[in-house]
């Protein structure tokens, strides 16, 4: 039988993202189990993580099982993923052991690898998780490389709990300031579950050089036609916000200077008014505001929005532990 992985969730159906929200919000009311007695997984982060880290440990705890962290290349070796490379820099060993020696030890193995940003069209290929799904025989649960899946079902749980249902919901996933360029994940997920969701979906950037990757476009319109939703882009602010229902704020670098951001630093400097304020959210359909975190604040959102009753961010953050619950138990073959 084929190993089923967890690296975007377009690999499951409606019904099977609906049915893990389910059980995700089981979890919220039976918080532990013996789910995952015996079981175990490997959390590996080539980035830094809090809420990704805390919430699989804790998740992987409250059902019995255990969690190992490891940051390859800080406290385990670094790791060579090119076939055929000689291998005389600085990885000490190759994916193809890694992987196959973690799928002996554990039940899962979880990994969070983020672009380079340095050439889009490699990264948009997304070979390191890639190659753990080749070579280990356990299922992968992506943490983050260019989707962030998990935050995807801890988003759509948190807009239920919020909003009810979502279909025809109007959502706004809008571009905000950072002083550095970020990953397009979240952004491209945000979009994938909106549109899955069938929310008549909004993509609110600063120009064109800011839309997504049509990968994540395509899937998003493709969504939408199936889920009775829509998918527009628009570079109007004002005229964007009016009558929302969800407005979700996230900062990434404009993918055509992918590789010379020096040059994309005085364009995204000019447009440091998207971040989201008391302004702004007022012309909203009273919407709820959300992030994934981590979010500076007075850059991406203002202090008034992160403080307000509308911003469920850290609903949002807590559902990481329920959801993740789900998926360890779904791919364990316990629930
Ligand atoms: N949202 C999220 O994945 O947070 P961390 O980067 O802290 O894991």
């Amino acid at each position: 039988m084929k190993l089923r992985h967890f690296i975007t969730t377009q690999d499951y159906s409606r019904a099977e993202i609906d049915a893990l929200l389910e059980q995700a919000a089981r979890f919220k009311h039976a918080p532990t189990g013996k789910q995952l007695v015996g079981k175990s997984i490997a959390l590996l982060f080539f980035n830094p993580s809090m809420r990704t880290r805390t919430s699989f440990e804790l998740g992987a705890f409250q059902l019995g099982g255990h969690a190992v962290v490891l940051s390859p290349g800080k406290d385990a070796w670094p790791i060579e993923f090119e076939l055929g490379k000689v291998m005389d820099a600085e990885a000490e060993e190759h994916i193809v052991e890694v992987a196959q020696v973690l799928s002996r030890y554990v039940d899962l193995i979880a990994v969070r690898a983020f672009p380079k940003l340095q050439n889009w069209a490699l990264d948009r290929q997304d070979r390191l998780i890639k190659a753990f799904a080749h070579h280990a025989t356990v299922p992968i649960i992506n943490m983050e490389t260019i989707t962030h899946p998990c935050q995807e079902l801890a988003h759509a749980l948190v807009m239920k709990e919020h909003l009810g249902q979502l279909e025809k919901k109007k959502y706004v996933l809008t571009w905000t300031y950072h002083p550095r360029p970020l990953n397009t994940a979240v952004a491209n997920s945000a979009l994938l579950m909106a549109t899955r969701m069938g929310m008549d979906v909004t993509l609110l950037c600063p120009t064109p050089e800011y839309v997504l990757d049509p990968r994540y476009m395509e899937l998003g319109r493709l969504n939408a036609k199936r889920h009775g939703g829509s998918l527009t882009v628009s570079h109007h602010i004002e005229e964007t916000y009016r009558g929302a229902h969800m407005v979700y704020a996230k900062s990434w670098g404009a993918l055509p200077y992918c590789g010379r951001w020096e040059q994309e630093k005085p364009v995204r400097d000019s447009y440091k008014h998207f971040m989201v304020d008391k302004a702004k959210m007022a012309l909203t359909e009273h919407a709820r505001f959300s992030h994934c975190l981590p979010l500076r604040r007075n850059v991406k959102a203002s202090d008034a929005v992160m403080d307000a009753a509308y911003c469920i961010a850290i609903d949002e953050a807590e559902n990481r532990i329920p959801v993740q619950k789900a998926v360890m138990g779904m791919l364990t073959g316990r629930i």
